[in-house]
């Protein structure tokens, strides 16, 4: 069941989606963490985020629509709060980073690289969820390349670009990315969606995630596959259980994460892995 993606070793090919797993210790009385094949953590910056207002998450049809704005106490309170229990969890750790601009996606990954525990570095270009630094550079291939090899020059650690479904053509910031340095890409993050709040006058606009855009997914693994033949790929987007997880794996993914289906069933990726 091992794989080696790039730099990146993981006993078995399947591991959370960023944001849905919290930091992964939350979930450590519900799940042995040592049996994923990697823990990927929420999105760390490099100053603390409060996050969006109220409200940020709803259930909709087939999926959860989320704008959680990237909540989060910062890189500092990360590495002393959060790292040293994670590193003596015996799996590799994939730390997702953002920022605001390019420097702080730099300092994030430059502090981060500081640290031993740490297997691979998910470089977040892809939330819709806020106004500066994420989906506006991975939208654009010269800012997604800005970024990438901003960060590839300040860490040595394996790097993963986490890609949009918001774009015209994946395929153009996924070679941009993979160009700039990139080792991994991972694909998908949410989908845009506005959706009414029932019994109100209100709506929330926010990413959809889960089975709605499971196809979406696969399409554009699919797409990214065929014009990059030999780069790694963790796929995610509406994974619920072990038969999409396999034709996540048809479409092209050499790896895939489990985001929202933790929030029905929090031990369905170790299900998954079992039935893999
Ligand atoms: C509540 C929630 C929070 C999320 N937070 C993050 C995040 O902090 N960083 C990130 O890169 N992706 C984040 N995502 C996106 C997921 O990692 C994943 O790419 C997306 O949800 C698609 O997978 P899924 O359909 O299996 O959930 C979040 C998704 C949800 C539902």
């Amino acid at each position: 069941m091992g794989i080696r993606l790039a730099g990146l070793e993981m006993k078995n090919p399947v591991t959370v989606a960023s944001g849905t797993f919290g930091f992964g210790l939350e979930f450590a009385e519900l799940v042995p963490l040592e049996k994923l094949g990697a823990i990927t953590t929420k999105t760390v910056t490099i100053k603390p985020r409060k996050g969006n207002p109220q409200p940020r998450l709803m259930e909709v049809e087939n999926g959860l629509v989320n704008s959680i704005g990237l909540q989060n106490n910062g890189v500092e309170y990360f590495i002393e709060n959060y790292l040293p229990k994670l590193k003596e969890i015996k799996t590799s750790l994939i730390v997702n980073i953002a920022g605001e601009n390019i420097e702080e996606y730099e300092q994030v990954a430059r502090v981060l690289s500081g640290h031993s525990g740490i297997s691979a570095i998910e470089v977040n270009i892809s939330c819709p969820n806020v106004k500066k630094g994420c989906m506006v550079f991975g939208k654009d291939p010269a800012m997604t390349k800005e970024v990438i090899s901003g960060v590839r020059k300040a860490c040595r650690l394996p790097l993963i670009a986490k890609l949009t479904p918001n774009v015209e053509d994946i395929t153009v910031i996924a070679k941009a990315a993979v160009e700039a340095g990139a080792d991994i890409l991972s694909m998908i993050n949410t989908v845009q969606h506005t959706a009414a709040i029932p019994g109100k006058k209100q709506t929330i606009t926010g990413g959809l995630s889960g089975p709605a855009i499971k196809p979406t997914a696969l399409k554009l693994i699919k797409q990214v596959r065929t014009k990059l033949p030999d780069i790694p790929i963790i796929g995610m987007g509406g994974i619920m259980g072990p038969d999409d997880a396999k034709e996540f794996f048809s479409a092209g993914a050499n790896a895939i994460a489990v985001g929202t289906a933790n929030f029905v069933n929090p031990k369905i990726v170790i299900e998954i892995i079992k039935s893999l």
